[in-house]
């Protein structure tokens, strides 16, 4: 199995002219087993999006390493297929050559064209193929980002609030179509969520993280048989140690934490 992460005493600090430095991550150790679901958790400003972009390599820590299956992680590449909270399709190309883009570029369309079709019917969008993306909903466009991360093999999927824009049962659906996703091609898969349930219906493990600078507080082992059932006893007992561990349990008040 591929898409092992290994993420070594990360730090990183942004510059900012006229206000003063604010450091995002301070001393990350992450080791992400290939092909497990890992989700990001913690208070808006204390750097889920900075690691996911580290990760990707977006951008370069101040301090550390970062390893993609034993490689040093340097530049963004395939290896890595990257889903945003709003999807960002070509506008001017249909759902269909939107998510051939990443083949055609590579020059490996002409050997994969059937996969195309086999992505489009795996993420339940077979009869849109010419659509453009404002003819689609929301979930739908989001679907077809997926698609078109995929279509590319990465060893290690990651999202960055992948579902945050849908309402709260097209969320549900798309949740389910990770896992489908996720079981039949088994990846490393990263999401950032704000979302408790999210984090715990999807994940093998959950990571919390503390405001800035932004540390690994807590790694939660979910050890829940799937198909999860959101009510059960134990889901429940999760979701409360999670919101507990961030300061939402409801038992103390903490009005500096918000999500
Ligand atoms: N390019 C940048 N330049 C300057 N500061 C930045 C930059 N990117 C992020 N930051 C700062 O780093 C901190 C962490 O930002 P980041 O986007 O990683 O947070 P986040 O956990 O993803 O938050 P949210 O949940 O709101 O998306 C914030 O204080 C942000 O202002
Ligand atoms: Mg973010």
């Amino acid at each position: 199995m591929v898409g092992e992460i290994l993420i070594k005493g990360v730090s990183k600090t942004f510059e900012r002219t006229d206000e003063q430095a604010v450091q995002a991550l301070k001393d990350i150790n992450l080791h992400i087993t290939p092909g497990s679901f890992v989700s990001l958790i913690g208070p808006s400003g204390c750097g889920k999006s900075t690691l996911l972009r580290l990760i990707a390599g977006i951008i370069k820590p101040d301090s550390g390493e970062l390893y993609l299956d034993g490689a040093a992680i340097e530049k963004p590449n395939w290896d890595r297929g990257f889903v945003f909270q709003r999807h960002t399709l070509f506008p001017w190309l249909n759902m269909r050559q939107n998510i051939a883009f990443g083949l055609k570029i590579r020059g490996l369309y002409n050997k994969n064209k059937s996969e195309v079709d086999e992505w489009i019917n795996l993420v339940g969008l077979s009869g849109f193929e010419r659509s453009y993306p404002h003819q689609l909903s929301g979930g739908m466009c989001q679907r077809a980002s997926l698609a078109r991360a995929l279509i590319m093999k990465p060893k290690a999927l990651l999202m960055d609030e992948p579902l945050g824009a849908l309402d709260a049962l097209m969320r549900m659906n798309m949740q389910d179509e990770f896992l489908r996703v996720w079981s039949s091609r088994k990846m490393t898969m990263i999401m950032v969520t704000h979302d408790v349930d999210e984090a715990v219906y999807l994940s093998e493990k959950v990571i919390i993280m503390s405001p800035r600078p932004g540390e690994i507080d807590r790694v939660i082992d979910i050890r829940l048989p799937r198909p999860r059932a959101r009510s059960g006893d134990n889901f429940v007992a999760y979701r409360k140690e999670i919101l507990d561990r961030l300061h939402f349990g409801g038992e103390k008040l903490e009005p500096n934490y918000y999500l």
